[in-house]
């Protein structure tokens, strides 16, 4: 694809936003950052760099469905430094709903998973969440799926949450394996007394040991994306969109980075992050903080984007 060579100015990007009909945005962790919650790449500050010491060959482990499986404890000792504790949302949360409110959003693609679009106000039918989100959580042996908040307490004490169905299955199936064992049985009362109560707390700990381990619906590595996401990319998407926008995203991660790739060549694009990348080449990129360009922008092209975080003119 050719750079757009149109396009060079935020008044440029001004005057895109006033004539485009179907944006999609691009999100990744960069637009919550501002908010307290560490993104996954930056040196020193993201996920990744923190786990160093963790012992794994690549932080990114802790999303791997395998080592998941192996030993949950891993993701588990992690999990707090990314389960969201506001229920507040960014400047540029706010700008991707102004988008949609005026009519303009196609779809915002997030990569992020800590749900913040939902308290934003962007609509389930304009939200594809392609890496899932810790909105609700599932059992990895018998499936069940319950709201996100159930194991959010496991989640915060860095605790493998254990999924209370399989509890209720164990404990039943161990109960009528007992029954059975104690028909025909006789013996000493004091002493059956002192081995039901010193196996009871045992028995517990291997019903909770039996049952399955619950995780989060996030999209680890290893794990197929929604398929929400192709469907609604590749067959209403594609030849809908008229602008993109990638905000606070590295682009490192696939299926996710291809998606521009995929969007016809006429269709501008345009990046904000503190970060440039080097490996996808857009028609303009914004270095900075996205609240700070999203502002500009909102200022450049006459709409008042409100929130608590934009200190009033
Ligand atoms: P990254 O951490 O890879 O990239 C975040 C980008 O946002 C970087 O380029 C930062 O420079 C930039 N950034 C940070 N704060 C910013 C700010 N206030 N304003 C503007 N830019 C800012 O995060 P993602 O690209 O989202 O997967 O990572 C993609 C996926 O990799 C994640 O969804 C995650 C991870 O493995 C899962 O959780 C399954």
């Amino acid at each position: 694809r050719n750079k757009l060579p149109q396009y060079n100015t935020l008044k440029d990007v001004a005057k895109l936003l006033h004539q485009s009909k179907n944006i999609i945005v691009l999100t990744g962790a960069g637009i919550s950052t501002s908010l307290g919650i560490p993104d996954f790449r930056s040196k020193g500050t993201g996920l990744y760099s923190r786990l160093a010491s963790l012992g794994l060959s690549d932080p990114q482990e802790v999303f791997d469905l395998g080592v998941f499986n192996d030993d949950p404890t891993i993701f588990y000792s992690v999990a707090k430094d990314i389960l969201p504790t506001t229920d507040k949302f960014s400047p540029t949360h706010a700008f991707i709903e102004l988008l949609q409110h005026k009519g303009k959003l196609l779809t915002q693609y997030t990569q992020n998973i800590d749900n913040l679009e939902t308290r934003a106000g962007i609509r389930p039918d304009k939200l594809i969440q392609c890496h899932g989100s810790f909105a609700t959580a599932s059992c990895v042996k018998c499936k069940r799926r319950v709201p996100g908040e159930t194991i959010f307490p496991d989640l915060r004490a860095g605790k493998v949450a254990r999924c209370d169905a399989c509890i209720k299955t164990v404990a039943e199936a161990k109960k009528a394996a007992g029954k059975k064992r104690k028909r025909g049985k006789s013996g000493d009362t004091w002493r059956k007394k002192r081995y039901s109560e010193d196996s009871s707390a045992e028995e517990e700990e291997f019903e909770i040991r039996e049952a399955g381990v619950m995780k989060p619906d996030i999209t680890f590595f290893g794990e197929m994306l929604p398929d929400t996401f192709y469907k609604r990319l590749l067959e209403l998407d594609r030849d809908k969109c008229d602008l993109l926008i990638c905000i606070g995203t590295s682009l490192k991660v696939a299926p996710v980075s291809e998606i521009i790739g995929l969007l016809p060549p006429d269709v501008p694009q345009i990046y904000i992050s503190k970060t440039p990348v080097t490996h996808v080449e857009f028609d303009i990129d914004f270095l900075g903080s996205c609240d700070d360009v999203v502002v500009e922008l909102c200022r450049l092209v006459g709409w008042e984007l409100k929130h608590e975080m934009i200190p009033e003119v």
